[in-house]
């Protein structure tokens, strides 16, 4: 799971990196938390259903996220995903984590810290930040739908931004915990070498 082993791991590195400076400016006005709350009321009765759309759409769209599910990545019939009980499952791990974040939006300190943490497990899932943004477009196009005539640019540009902020920590998560196993796995000798040069 290395994440800075070679020249084209460094490069992706640093545009992940890129991603993590976003979030300084990534910023949810009140209107838009509101709006947020008030779609999710509609959205969280399909939550299931959402979890396995939004998936299915992600495995058809890019493919390579796929393969880093253990359970879906031999499977090749995406329609028979929609019926798997793991599937499932997992959408409403991910829904769950949205429900929770749309509940800490008034304390954004504690959202921080929720998506962080999601970020530093998803390094041990071998899930990069590269595919991060794809699942929010993937959600966008999943609830469309289901607001209905409610949709507006609005709706859709406070969710964007939402997902923005919580991938943007994700990453930042991600980088941390990747830079804590690269200490870690460091012999002697090179940490202190390491820590010399600081
Ligand atoms: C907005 C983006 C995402 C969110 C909010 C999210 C959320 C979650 C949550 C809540 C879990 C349950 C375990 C935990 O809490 O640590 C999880 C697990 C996992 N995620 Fe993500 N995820 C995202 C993107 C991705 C992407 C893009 C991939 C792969 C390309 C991925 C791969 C995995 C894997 C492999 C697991 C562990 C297996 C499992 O729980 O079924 N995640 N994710």
């Amino acid at each position: 799971m290395g994440c800075a082993i070679s020249g084209l791991a460094a490069k992706s590195e640093l545009s992940e990196r890129n991603n993590t400076e976003d979030v300084v400016n990534v910023h949810l006005t009140e209107q838009q938390i509101h709006i947020i709350k008030d779609s999710w009321k509609v959205i969280r009765d399909d939550i299931a259903k959402v979890g396995i759309i939004m998936f299915v759409r992600l495995f058809e769209t890019h493919p390579e996220c796929k393969d880093v599910f253990f359970l879906f990545r031999g499977v090749e019939d995406l329609e028979r995903l929609r019926t798997s009980r793991e599937l499932r499952a997992h959408g409403l791990r991910v829904m769950s984590f949205i429900e929770k974040s749309v509940g800490r939006l008034d304390q954004l300190e504690r959202l921080e810290a929720l998506a962080l943490e999601l970020g530093k497990n998803h390094y041990h899932y071998n899930a990069p930040p590269k595919y991060y943004s794809y699942v929010g477009a993937e959600f966008i196009g999943a609830v469309q739908p289901i607001l209905k005539e409610r949709w507006t640019a609005d709706v859709e540009d406070a969710w964007k931004t939402m997902f923005q902020f919580v991938t943007g920590l994700m990453t930042q998560g991600y980088q941390e915990e990747c830079a804590l196993q690269r200490s870690l796995s460091l012999s002697p000798k090179d940490r202190a070498a390491k820590n010399n040069a600081l």
